[in-house]
């Protein structure tokens, strides 16, 4: 399983996925997405998967999409690759859990917000900077994070878009805890081997009952926002902000009304 941009290893009931195109901080490819994706989805009935961890390579966690990919090949509809990998990710039935380190950008940061655990090391960066690209939240962040850190601190970090520490997201909810960068995969790697050594049914029925009021209105959102985010990949404000991104420029929104 898996290609060069996403190694997959399977033992132990452990699948480790990580993300592997460290030149260009693990941005995520159609191609990354699809094998994602298709992994995921493989390994919902595989009795030899308990628990997925997910983590980047090259001390990257990843930056995000592909912002050439965004301009060249955008997603238009509900089977594009980034929407097949978002429909498994927060429909998967097993634990997933997440060893950050580097940046979690984007995507890299929305994702974890359907992990189930997510540990990160103290350099770790995170940032959403989907209106100052032009774009609006993706996978649901816009109804996750006003709901577990109130709406001032989502709208700061949802409009605002500045880098983030880990500290200030785990108090924002969504990590478990910050280490140092060197230990953060070995301590996900033992989390995940204590959750493969549990009973495997009990670990779904309680991820099953979690998640069980929020799972239609999230599925829901994500199709709603994904509405409006790919009307907005094709706007002029976002053309600018990836053109000023490729040119190494700072992006001029002052033409727009
Ligand atoms: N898409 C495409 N290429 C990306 C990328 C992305 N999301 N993130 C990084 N890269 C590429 C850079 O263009 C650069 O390529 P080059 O060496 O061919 O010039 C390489 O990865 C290294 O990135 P660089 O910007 O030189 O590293 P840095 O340490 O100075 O900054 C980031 C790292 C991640 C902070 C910065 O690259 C960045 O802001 N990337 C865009 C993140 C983003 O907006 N993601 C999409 C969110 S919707």
């Amino acid at each position: 399983m898996g290609n060069a941009s996403i190694l997959v290893n399977k033992s132990d009931r452990v699948l480790h996925l990580q993300f592997n195109r460290p030149e260009k901080k693990n941005a995520l490819t159609l191609e990354m997405y699809d094998t994602i994706a298709e992994t995921l989805r493989a390994s919902r009935d595989d009795n030899e998967v308990r628990v997925v961890l997910v983590s980047g390579a090259g001390g990257s966690f990843t930056s995000g999409n592909d912002l050439g990919d965004f301009m060249n090949h955008p997603p238009t509809d509900a089977d594009s690759p980034v929407s097949r990998f978002l429909a498994e990710l927060v429909t998967f039935p097993k634990p997933l859990v997440a060893a950050v380190q580097g940046v979690a950008i984007g995507v890299g940061t929305t994702m974890l917000l359907h992990f189930d655990l997510v540990y990160a090391g103290e350099s770790a960066v995170f940032q959403l900077p989907f209106a100052r690209l032009g774009l609006c939240p993706e996978a649901a962040s816009s109804y996750i994070m006003p709901r577990i850190m109130g709406h001032v601190r989502a709208m700061e970090l949802l409009l605002l878009g500045d880098k983030f520490n880990a500290a200030k997201a785990q108090e924002c909810g969504f990590l478990n805890e910050v280490c140092d960068d060197s230990a953060v995969l070995n301590l996900v790697q033992g989390k995940a081997r204590q959750i493969a050594e549990l009973p495997p049914e009990a670990v779904r029925l309680t991820k099953a009952l979690m998640k069980r009021d929020e799972q239609a209105t999230i599925e829901k959102v994500i199709d709603v926002e994904g509405g409006y985010f790919m009307e907005r990949l094709r706007s002029p404000e976002a053309i600018e902000a990836f053109t000023a991104f490729a040119e190494r420029r700072k992006p001029d929104f002052s033409q727009f009304s």
